[in-house]
């Protein structure tokens, strides 16, 4: 199994890097490092955009940001993995549109606050990642909520985490132009390690729900398929559209406003494509109550079916699973885990599979036995426990 870095084990280290880092591109001591996660979903999948509920835990996979302020107005951005040079842009001339590599993401975060009315100026960044990019993971949501905690420390904002995973979610809808709901930069924002994030997109609020899969003996993994499928990015726009029409055609602010006692009536009133994506999304708030219940209750190991089920939902009613991300699940539960399912958006990405410890590396060979036999790439498999969302680390 792929080792994870624990949180506090090794984080010296990664911040002595990107000081170092820091200090090399610039050539001056950043004024502090500040980290934020990636994050996966237990359950409550396309739901954040309909007002809904969402599970999700941060991962232990963390972007640090090593920052300075500067007082000349200009923003200039390095990464340890993007490629080229340091991105020099002035935070006067920031508009949508303007970056378009990866840059977007933290330049969108300067734009946001702005947009925000928050007094901000230019700054020098340093970042370093070890959120796996392309993976279903929330790469760019642990970006944004670095380089947002980070401008929220230097500029002396005051925000709440909260208010600055707002701040993350606009610029990656205004500035990056990717039509995301909430739960990503929450996630990351607001996690806190052992517990897994309950989060109520319409009320605006969240609770923290203990999640200790270890001391049921259980195993959290993840499985990253490696791949992305093109499709995804017009299709989840698309699906999202649906999601609105829908609520719109029933008269409801949004699909959370349905139950499933709802179904039948709204099966009769709407156009039968819509039918299983409304479906979908009352059954996952549903099955987000019942984990939440489960986990209050003390019951890890109850997770597995509901998580299971939320496959099934992704994958015969909401279709954004694919033959990678079936194969895992199809393949974890035959090996005994408790449950699988797609995490994220799908059209490939990663899998999250709840398993007992003593089956964990049986189903790790028989996953990475079945792609092979598949002619798939081998896929990444790694245990993860919930662990805290952003935060200063120097
Ligand atoms: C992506 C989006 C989130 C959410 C999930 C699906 O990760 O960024 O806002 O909609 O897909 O649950």
């Amino acid at each position: 199994m792929t080792g994870t870095p624990v949180p506090g084990n090794g984080e010296d280290r990664a911040v002595r890097h990107v000081e170092e880092g820091f200090r090399r591109v610039f050539g001056a001591d950043p004024d502090g490092v500040w980290a934020a996660p990636g994050r996966v979903n237990l359950i409550g999948e396309h739901t954040d955009y309909n007002d809904g509920f969402a599970l999700p835990i941060a991962i232990p996979q963390n972007t640090l940001v090593a920052a300075r302020r500067r007082r000349d107005g200009r923003l200039r951005l390095h990464s340890e993995q993007g490629e080229g040079p340091v991105i020099d842009l002035g935070v006067a001339d920031l508009v949508p549109g303007a970056v378009t590599t990866w840059g977007a993401y933290p330049a969108g975060v300067v734009w946001a606050l702005r947009e925000a009315g928050h007094e901000t100026g230019g700054a020098d960044l340093h970042i370093d990642s070890t959120v796996p990019t392309g993976a279903g993971l929330s790469s760019s949501a642990a970006l944004e909520c670095a380089v947002a905690f980070a401008y929220g420390d230097l500029y002396g904002l005051g925000l709440t985490p909260s208010a600055l995973a707002l701040i993350a979610q606009r610029a990656e809808n205004g500035f990056a132009g990717v039509p995301c709901g909430m739960m990503d930069q929450m996630a990351s924002a607001c996690c806190a390690a052992g517990q897994a994030l309950h989060l109520d997109i319409r009320a605006g609020v969240h609770e923290q729900v203990p999640f200790a899969p270890e001391t049921e003996g259980l195993r959290l993994l993840v499985v990253d398929t490696r791949v992305k499928h093109d499709l995804g990015d017009g299709a989840y726009a698309a699906l999202r559209a649906g999601c609105e029409r829908a609520a719109g055609l029933l008269g409801l602010a949004a699909l959370r406003d349905l139950s499933p006692d709802d179904l039948p009536r709204a099966g009769r009133l709407l156009p039968a494509h819509l039918v299983p994506l409304v479906r979908h999304v009352v059954t996952e708030n549903a099955r987000v109550a019942e984990a939440v219940a489960h986990l209050r209750a003390g019951l890890v190991a109850a997770l597995g079916p509901i998580i299971s089920a939320g496959h099934a939902s992704l994958r015969d009613d909401y279709a954004v699973s694919c033959a990678e991300t079936d194969l895992v699940v199809d393949t974890a539960l035959e090996a005994g885990a408790l449950g699988a399912r797609m995490t994220g958006g799908g059209f490939g990405g990663s899998v999250i599979v709840l398993v007992a410890e003593e089956h964990a590396s049986a189903l790790e060979t028989a996953v990475t036995r079945a792609f092979r036999a598949a002619g798939y790439r081998a896929p990444h498999l790694f245990a993860v426990s919930p662990a805290p969302g952003a935060r200063r680390l120097a």
